[in-house]
């Protein structure tokens, strides 16, 4: 994962920057970078120094070539666009601009396309224009913080953002959307972090910038703006720094941290499964994955317990219908017991957020004893999972602390969904423009998460109802269908109220008989092509007393205005991405609903994170 570090002071920067990275290490990374503003006789010059891969190979460079100034930034990067190389590492320069950046700007190439004949680009990242449009800016006239507050308008996407300018003396700015960043208070010094851990030993007093919100740092004042460009004054936090790595930061649980995380987390699973300057899903080849063949492949075979499953049940529809492979799911405790006839050209995917989960891991062992092909689709990459598949996948949510698990989840799917398309184009049932509408799908993942996120009060006040229920029901048809059950999962695991999730369709088979009067049924229901069937379905339940909560798009609001008791209303998506989007609506739901009862959100009663225990 991307971090950043800035510092504007009167002390010099370069080796505290450094120091900064190294406490990044944690989040993974293959090239890092600083760069300075640095003063000397003929007055400031805007300075970098990049190096793939480790940060001892940057400290190397800079050993080499020295850079020092009392204002800098300074970035470790995963790549998404462009290859983990020196020339794509941050800092970026463009004229007087430095900037570092971590998330995805989705309109980079129409942008790229604006400033065509005005400006060169040197990098293949989605990166490089932003720098270029705001010393485009600054050259029409513009002052550095207008420039700035421009171009943030014109960008779309989920990204924090860090920025020097030759010739600004002593300032940062910085500005966040959809990726957290924080700003540490010191004494003549001031500094901005992607997270606590890179402000740790810095600053203990930290300012967690809201969504939307951008600001200047110098040495001595920090001023916040919000997305309208109005100054704002943020709460001061003080963290302490042992506990920084596993800091809730301003969030009153790790689940709520984990949840609003998504737009990032998500955009580092992203990074590691496609290829986004090319809006190409990246190939086995490219994803290490060198004898993984999915021509060769008859069948793929999801094993998992949980959440996991959950988001495996969704990859069965993502791989039928874009791959036209056919996909077993199964719960990883009924695996080895059922003893599954297996076929040769299968491919089993242990899906695992820990990769540890002991039933998951005996059916891993189990089909490899079976002579079948074997794959971990992981979130910790030195677990026993990954290191016993034959093809090891991390998801890079990086570490989950809520027991109920959420952005692991999102970057569960996300990856399942990269690799069904990349299964599609290789098994030639997606075109080349099927796949790139796809992909650019995929990238805008993070952005409309970040447009959930701001549901969260509108469900927080529909959570206190449910919060009064004692049993409640989830309805979805489709990929949704999945979401159902994991909605249903969340609000059991930390609310503990009892609840069921069904195929929309099948509640009449049976279960209806327990609605009554005011039993809650939240129905996922986006305005897709199930939208009509599902919606009678939920009429279904109204009429015989259920209260409904319809969580749709716009369009499905507006047609089923008066048959729901309550609308949430999501961004538009695709229908293949929604269900990796309309997961952030239920996970705030389950939040808010076990917040109202004040349970123990993250640890809840009798579950465990890893469960390695048949
Ligand atoms: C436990 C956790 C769940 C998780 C499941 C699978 O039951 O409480 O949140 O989904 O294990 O865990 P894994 O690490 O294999 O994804």
């Amino acid at each position: 994962m991307c971090g950043i570090i800035g510092i504007a002071g009167d002390q010099s920067v370069t080796n505290r920057l450094l120091d900064g990275l190294k406490r990044l290490e944690y989040r993974g990374y293959d090239s890092a970078g600083i760069a300075v503003i640095e003063n000397n006789k003929d007055g400031d010059i805007l300075k970098r120094r990049r190096a793939q891969g480790k940060i001892v190979n940057l400290a190397e460079r800079i050993k080499q070539e020295p850079v020092d100034g009392v204002l800098g930034i300074a970035h470790t990067r995963w790549a998404t666009h462009g290859a983990p190389n020196e020339t794509n590492a941050h800092p970026h320069f463009a004229g007087r601009v430095g900037l570092v950046h971590n998330g995805i700007i989705e309109n980079f190439s129409q942008l790229r396309e604006q400033l065509k004949g005005k400006r060169s680009f040197q990098t293949q990242t989605d990166t490089e224009v932003v720098a270029h449009l705001i010393d485009e800016a600054m050259n029409t006239g513009m002052s550095a913080k207008d420039a700035f507050a421009n171009t943030l308008k014109q960008l779309t996407g989920a990204f924090a953002l860090g920025v020097i300018i030759d010739g600004i003396d002593g300032t940062i700015f910085a500005a966040r959307r959809g990726c957290p960043l924080a700003i540490g208070l010191g004494d003549s010094e001031n500094y901005i972090g992607s997270d606590a851990m890179a402000l740790a030993t810095l600053s203990t007093r930290v300012i967690y910038l809201e969504e939307g919100d951008w600001a200047i740092i110098t040495k001595d004042s920090v001023e916040v703006f919000d997305e309208n460009d109005t100054a704002v004054v943020r709460e001061t936090t003080i963290v302490s720094t042992s506990m920084a790595a596993a800091e809730k930061g301003n969030y009153r649980h790790f689940m709520l941290k984990e949840i609003y995380e998504q737009p990032e987390t998500v955009s580092h699973t992203l990074t590691h499964f496609i290829d986004a300057f090319h809006y190409k899903a990246k190939t086995p080849k490219e994803l290490e994955l060198e004898n993984l063949d999915w021509r060769k492949l008859e069948r793929l075979s999801l094993i998992a317990c949980g959440t996991a499953a959950y988001a495996a049940y969704v990859a069965k529809y993502w791989f039928e219908q874009l791959a036209l492979m056919p996909v077993d799911v199964d719960i990883a405790s009924e695996f080895r017991y059922r003893k599954p006839a297996l076929s040769k050209n299968t491919l089993a995917v242990a899906v695992s957020q820990s990769g540890e989960t002991a039933d998951t891991l005996a059916a891993l062992r189990y089909c490899q004893s079976k002579g079948l092909q074997t794959a971990a689709l992981v979130n910790v990459l030195e677990s026993t999972m990954a290191r016993e598949a034959d093809f090891a996948m991390p998801i890079n949510a990086g570490p989950e602390i809520g027991v109920a698990s959420t952005k692991a989840f999102t970057s569960q799917l996300t990856a399942l969904l990269s690799l069904a398309i990349a299964a599609g184009v290789q098994r030639g049932h997606i075109s080349e423009e099927r796949e790139h509408a796809l992909i650019q799908s995929l990238t805008q993942i993070p952005r409309l998460i970040t447009e959930t996120l701001k549901l969260d009060k509108d469900i927080e006040a529909l959570a206190l109802d449910l919060s009064k229920a004692k049993s409640a029901f989830y309805l979805g048809r489709g990929v949704h269908f999945p979401l159902a059950l994991e909605g249903a999962l969340k609000l059991k695991e930390i609310s503990y109220i009892h609840a069921e999730g069904y195929a929309a369709g099948e509640l009449k088979h049976g279960p209806i008989a327990l609605i009554e009067e005011g039993t809650p049924v939240i129905v996922i229901a986006p305005s897709d092509e199930m939208f009509e069937k599902t919606v009678s379905n939920m009429q279904e339940v109204s009429t015989r007393g259920a209260k409904t909560i319809l969580i749709t798009d716009a369009k499905g609001a507006k047609h089923a205005k008066d048959m729901a008791d309550a609308i949430l209303i999501c961004p538009e998506v695709c229908p293949e991405t929604a269900p990796i989007v309309y997961a952030i609506s239920i996970q705030l739901l389950a939040y808010h609903t076990a917040v109202h009862l004040g349970t123990d959100v993250d640890q809840p009663r009798n579950l465990a994170k890893s469960v390695t225990v048949e």
